[in-house]
């Protein structure tokens, strides 16, 4: 099979339309058969729930080539889980977990030639998603869905890769406490637009988004979750229940535990202890590990010690490691890398 024609390197976290991906429909209270289509269009009815009141949930994952020519995938079993709880807090019917995982290795076979090559740095990113596809003018759950599953091929989220970020402490709520943070609702991504496009216009890369209740525990950023290292290599992730259940950050605090030998903690992280810290991350599928090198709290700068130039040591040791098992030179612990090709 010969790989598409780009400049692997370089392509940059955009969307780029592939050859093929997966559709289901949910009608008269079941899932019907999924198939590979070739249009990337939909088209809906104009009062379709995920049009009028925003009915609809997501997932983000990456299929890797590992050193050995594989084509893999990392943790899937828990993006199709995950899915399950943001379908279930949303009123939708959840996508069967064995299906899920037959779509994701469905589209990644189908669209073999956009898997980027081992060692270019850039990964085929899978963006399962389903929504209210059928008619609703009151306020209530649709009566159909549809499940979609689409691939396409990503490099780094952050422009200029791993040099480190400098966040801003946003005035805006990401989350409220009881909603819909700890699920990937689309709905809190559109929240986050108007933050964001501000954070960028005044020069930050991103906001830290503070807990809504009392504005003084970090929470996460619009995209990824935090992870800390104290000045004695402890390794330490906020604990909140409006914060997004990061699959890269629960695998990271286990290879801290168990491949670099830390100490690790999950914990509720106040504002006024960022100080305290000596590096910080930011973590997920896209982000991967993505170092932070400043803070900035309405004009009090916290600058991390690992500084504005390179990774932290610890957080570089991290990175090391979990791309290490993504891509087939680390060996991974049982059961993390689902085997497509
Ligand atoms: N937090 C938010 C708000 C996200 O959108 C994501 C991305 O999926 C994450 C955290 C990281 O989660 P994961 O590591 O499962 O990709
Ligand atoms: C991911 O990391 O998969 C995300 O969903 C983050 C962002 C692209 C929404």
């Amino acid at each position: 099979m010969e790989k598409k024609n780009l400049d692997w390197s370089n392509i940059g976290f955009n969307y780029r339309t592939t050859d093929k991906r997966y559709v289901a429909n949910y009608k008269d209270g079941e899932w019907g058969e999924g198939e590979l289509t070739s249009d990337a269009n939909i088209v809906l009815n104009e009062c379709a729930g995920i049009l009028q009141y925003c009915q609809e949930c997501f997932e983000g994952l990456k299929a890797y080539t590992t050193a050995d020519g594989s084509v893999v995938t990392f943790r899937p079993d828990l993006n199709a889980e995950r899915m399950m709880d943001s379908a279930a807090w949303l009123e939708m019917p959840p996508f069967p977990k064995e299906r899920f995982l037959e779509a994701v290795d469905q589209v990644v076979r189908a669209n073999a030639a956009w898997v980027p090559p081992y060692g270019s740095g850039a990964t085929l990113y899978l963006r399962p998603y389903m929504f209210a596809s059928g008619p609703v003018i009151g306020v209530k759950p649709s009566l159909e869905y549809q499940f979609r599953l689409f691939g396409t091929p990503v490099g780094p989220y952050f422009k200029g890769g791993a040099k480190p970020l400098t966040l801003c402490v946003s005035d805006f709520d990401r989350a409220a406490p009881h909603g819909t943070g700890h699920v990937k609702a689309g709905l809190n991504y559109a929240m986050s637009l108007h933050a964001s496009v501000l954070a960028h216009a005044a020069g930050y890369d991103e906001n830290l988004f503070p807990d809504s209740a009392t504005r003084s525990y970090v929470e996460e950023t619009g995209g990824a979750n935090f992870l800390f290292v104290t000045k004695d290599h402890e390794v330490v992730t906020p604990q909140s229940d409006s914060i997004l259940p990061s699959i890269t950050r629960r695998s990271l605090l286990y290879v801290a535990e168990h491949y670099l030998g830390l100490k690790v903690s999950q914990r509720p992280v106040k504002l006024s202890e960022l100080a305290d810290f000596a590096e910080c991350g930011l973590c997920g599928t896209a982000a991967v590990i993505s170092p932070v090198g400043k803070i900035v709290d309405h004009g009090k700068e916290i600058c991390f010690p690992s500084g504005m130039e390179k990774m932290g040591e610890i957080t570089q040791k991290l990175y090391d490691t979990l791309t290490g098992i993504q891509m087939g030179t680390t060996e991974a612990p049982e059961g993390w890398i689902r085997k497509i090709m």
